[in-house]
């Protein structure tokens, strides 16, 4: 059946391939000259191009070519340039006083939109894109502070983090697991006095000997009325904002298991305007001080 046919021509001259199906035949004509060309040329141009940009893959890198171009180069390059640009803006947001930032309108639309940037990129992961933060993670909008919501408060809190080891101006202090210290029925009592501190849901009967506990126990971090301590971190119980939740269980928990929030320290992942920055729009989101 492949026979070829020579004998056989097309009006170009050409014969048959001589494959056959079924009795149809294929004529053998030849690639069009234009596609046989710009074929060449694109062998031409590939082999000009890997001589002269990075082409051929290596073990660690590849090669670099005679022209030397490297897109990362050119983002370093762009990178300095912007940086070299901000650097004025940058010096003086790291010599003025943090609580003049707010009242100078060329820092603080710098300050914001700068730390704008680098909320969404550092902290939203943890405290939610629009800051609104999520269990475990405050919430930075509202005018509730753990640590405390004025702009050096909030600045010495994201510069050396809370509860983070590696830093020793950390945020510290921990609250004891009372599961270990006091009885059951203490702790059930104490529950019921802390959910009645912001009026939720409680049993009447244990709240008064709660009171007591309260005061022997919880008095020293959270205030004799439950209204918490800065300089603890402990927080305010009678607002009905709860870290960790306000239901009977999840109380019980904290009670029982204690907490343990950890935040990083920035010092040594941002510079000081970038932290500066940062503190100026968590102060301008709402809650600041
Ligand atoms: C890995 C998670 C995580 C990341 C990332 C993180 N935080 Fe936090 N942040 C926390 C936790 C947890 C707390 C609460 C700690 C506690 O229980 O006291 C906190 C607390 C805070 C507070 C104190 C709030 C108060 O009520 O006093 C501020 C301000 C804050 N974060 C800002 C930031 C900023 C700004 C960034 C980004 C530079 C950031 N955080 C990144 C976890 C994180
Ligand atoms: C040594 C100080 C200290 C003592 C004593 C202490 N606490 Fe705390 N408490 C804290 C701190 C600090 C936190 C926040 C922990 C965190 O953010 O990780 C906290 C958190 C809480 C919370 C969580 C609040 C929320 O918003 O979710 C509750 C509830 C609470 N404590 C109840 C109590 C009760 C009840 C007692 C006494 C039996 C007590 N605490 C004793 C320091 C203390």
């Amino acid at each position: 059946m492949s026979d070829k046919t020579p004998e056989k021509k097309n009006e170009h001259g050409h014969g048959t391939t001589g494959h056959s199906w079924d009795g149809i035949e294929e004529w053998d004509n030849p690639m069009p000259r234009w596609w046989v060309m710009v074929f060449y040329a694109c062998i031409i141009w590939a082999i000009g191009y890997s001589i002269a940009y990075p082409a051929w893959p290596g073990i660690k890198s590849a090669t670099a070519g005679v022209l030397g171009f490297s897109t990362r180069a050119n983002v370093q390059a762009d990178i300095d340039a912007a940086n070299a640009k901000l650097a004025p803006i940058n010096a003086k947001l790291e010599a003025a006083e943090l609580t003049a930032i707010a009242g100078d309108t060329e820092l603080s639309s710098y300050a914001t939109s700068a730390g704008g940037a680098v909320f969404k990129t550092w902290c939203a992961q943890c405290h939610g894109s629009g800051a609104a933060g999520a269990v475990g993670y405050p919430n930075l909008l509202d005018n509730d502070w753990l640590w405390g919501g004025d702009v050096e408060e909030i600045y010495l809190t994201i510069k050396h983090g809370i509860r983070n080891e590696v830093d020793e101006d950390t945020r510290y202090s921990e609250m004891p697991a009372f599961g270990d210290i006091l009885e059951n029925e203490e702790v059930e009592q104490v529950v019921n006095f802390v959910m009645s501190l912001s009026g939720e849901a409680n049993d009447p009967a244990l709240v008064e000997a709660g009171a007591v506990v309260f005061e022997d126990n919880c008095s020293s971090c959270h205030m004799e009325d439950g209204t918490g301590d800065r300089s603890q971190g402990a927080p305010n119980l009678t607002d009905a904002i709860w870290l960790f939740g306000g239901d009977y269980d999840t109380v019980k928990a904290t009670v029982n298991y204690s907490r343990f929030g950890v935040m990083p320290s920035w010092q040594s992942r941002l510079s000081e305007a970038q932290i500066r920055a940062v503190s100026s729009y968590v102060h301008q989101l709402g809650g600041g001080e």
